[in-house]
């Protein structure tokens, strides 16, 4: 019913003319994981987590951070167990169908995409809040789509395509780049903590959860700690894209292990202490709906030198996410067209770099597309039901994969793996079902878009069902 599974032995040994090349070990690793986690997550939405929960978005952070510390144990065991690209896909395709994979493949492309496109905004709101600061003014209308009044938002359309020459120019280049823009994103986020945490004032935290727990409609905008945890919930991915270049990883076991866990666990503790300077210092209602809340909190608090810095990194370093998350979104469709669900040619390798370049570059027009005329709350919001999918999915894997294949050499162990599995799945759940009613909506029309294509192409391209290999 869920159509052919994958060998774990296919997995593992691929026909050499379509393999990666295996170029990064766990520095680059755990740079891609940092690189790809902290952005426009903390740096911009933190204030619409603020303005749908008050300052109780330092809880939704925590929550977003706790569900996705299971799926990232999930993530750990399986892609050492299958270090080959294509993620949550890969892992679905083994696990539980080729149906199922298609649908969780067709779900990482809204993941990765659309998370290039919601950090390519963030990432024009922080260049055009510097540029005027300093005075300067820039043409309105191309500085936002058109639901805030203008016609392109040109600086997220550039950024894009910039990103995708990098990724184009090949892996290698990319991710050593990669590691220096993560640097500095992270003393950027130190100086706001160091500058903004003197500023906290208790009061401000009163009253902490002014609208309440659970996501619930509040004059037509979800409210509540889980409306915002749903869409915090962004600031978290971004380790599977560690996961997703196992196949070009020198020595899976370790270095995966080390590239998601680690970087997991780095940010959930650099996110806790932004959440608790931001709304400490400055009442949660004056961060809400700023391009450029973190900026905002150290011009208001009288400091307009720290809060150019701020903006600066964020425009130096945001690009690192871009780039990350655009080269798992390449990988994706190249292992989908590797195995005949999508064209074939797309898969083609360049000899020069090893990477996937018609895939990146078509990967790179359509991010810089949605970027450039869609609203940046919006975009998560879908770009979140995507990943939510994903890791109900991987859940799911880690438990079938535990009862099928127990002897299977696993590099990493999930520890207690059906109690991981389940909170990981139930938490996913609660999350997806907290999101607007009309992100579901769109997303379940983007699944039957999927759908449809998967039963008129994928289907009959399929190289699993040529052959397959679980005969
Ligand atoms: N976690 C990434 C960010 O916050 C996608 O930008």
């Amino acid at each position: 019913m869920f159509g052919p599974r994958k060998s774990l032995d296919t997995l593992l040994h691929r026909p050499s003319g379509a393999a990666l090349a295996k170029t990064l070990s766990w520095p680059h690793l755990i740079a891609l994981g940092v690189g790809a986690i902290v952005g426009t997550g903390i740096y911009t939405l933190t204030g619409v987590g603020a303005e749908r929960a008050g300052p109780a978005v330092i809880l939704a952070f925590a929550i977003a951070g706790a569900v996705c510390a299971c799926a990232a144990l999930a993530y750990a065991e399986l892609a050492t167990m299958i270090p080959a690209a294509g993620s949550a896909y890969t892992f679905s395709y083994a696990a539980l169908g080729e149906t199922i994979a298609w649908i969780v493949g067709w779900s990482l492309i809204l993941e990765y995409s659309l998370a290039c496109s919601t950090v390519a905004v963030g990432w024009s709101g922080y260049l055009v809040g510097w540029i005027q600061s300093a005075g300067i003014h820039l043409p309105a209308a191309l500085l936002s789509g058109p639901h805030g009044g203008g016609i392109v938002n040109l600086p997220a359309v550039l950024v894009a395509l910039a990103v995708m020459g990098l990724l184009v120019a090949g892996t290698r280049e990319s991710a050593t780049l990669n590691i220096v823009l993560v640097v500095v994103k992270l003393a950027a986020l130190a100086i706001f903590i160091a500058f903004a945490l003197p500023a906290f004032t208790a009061d401000n935290l009163h009253p902490f959860m002014p609208y309440g727990f659970a996501s619930t409609e509040i004059g037509g905008e979800k409210r509540g700690v889980m409306a915002a945890a749903a869409i915090v919930f962004f600031a978290f991915y971004g380790f599977d894209a560690v996961a997703t270049s196992a196949e070009e990883a020198k020595n899976p076991g370790r270095d995966l292990t080390i590239g998601i866990v680690g970087s997991m666990v780095v940010c959930t503790a650099i996110y806790m202490a932004v959440a608790v300077a931001a709304v400490g210092a400055l009442p949660f209602t004056q961060l809400a709906d700023s391009a450029e809340p973190l900026a905002l909190v150290l011009r208001t608090l009288g400091q307009p030198q720290a809060g150019h810095l701020i903006a600066l990194a964020a425009v130096v370093a945001l690009p690192s996410v871009i780039l990350v998350m655009m080269y798992g979104q390449s990988r994706i469709f190249f292992v989908m067209a590797r195995d005949g669900l999508l064209p074939r040619r797309l898969a083609k390798v360049s000899a020069r770099t090893g990477a996937p370049t018609l895939i990146t570059v078509l990967t790179g027009i359509s991010i810089a597309a949605v970027a450039g005329f869609f609203r940046l709350d919006e975009i998560a919001e879908l770009a979140n039901a995507g990943t939510l999918l994903a890791f109900i999915a991987v859940g799911g894997c880690l438990m079938v994969l535990r009862r099928r294949a127990p002897h299977a050499p696993r590099l990493f162990r999930c520890p207690a793996p059906y109690v991981v599995g389940t909170l990981a799945i139930l938490g996913c759940l609660y999350l997806l079902f907290s999101l607007p009613s009309s992100t579901i909506a769109r997303f379940l029309i983007w699944n039957v878009i999927g759908l449809a294509l998967y039963a008129l192409y994928g289907r009959r391209g399929s190289v699993e069902r040529e052959a397959p290999a679980n005969a």
